[in-house]
């Protein structure tokens, strides 16, 4: 596990999300009204676009490309009959900081 620092803690409010950079990876977060701060992957399952072009009604994310919805409690697809769902990263608030594990890190190659 290797979380990382997204953003301050009060960047994102309830019924509200927010698309946020790490490195080279994108990190949704999403507060649905009456649950609790979610994170995932910021490209969406259907065709890995970018969520940029997305919507939030505060319970359900939709990406504007091609107008499919997920429910943000548990990232599933709403709108279409299928497996496809946002992928989730473990998320932590420490002190003042919103937290993601957005997966091993890599070792550098080593120069031969
Ligand atoms: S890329 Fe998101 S709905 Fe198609």
């Amino acid at each position: 596990m290797a979380f990382t620092s997204i953003c301050s803690a009060d960047a994102v409010g309830e019924g509200s999300m927010g698309l946020f950079q790490a490195g080279k990876k994108s990190v949704l977060l999403v507060w649905p009204a009456g649950g609790e701060l979610k994170a995932y992957r910021g490209r969406c399952p259907h065709a890995d676009m970018p969520l940029t072009e997305s919507s939030f009604d505060g319970r359900k994310v939709t990406c504007l490309h091609h107008n499919w919805g997920f429910e943000c409690d548990t990232g599933k697809c709403v709108t279409h009959a299928v497996r496809n769902a946002l992928h989730p990263y473990p998320l932590r608030i420490d002190g003042e900081e919103i937290q993601v594990d957005l997966g091993p890190v890599r070792e550098p190659r080593a120069k031969s």
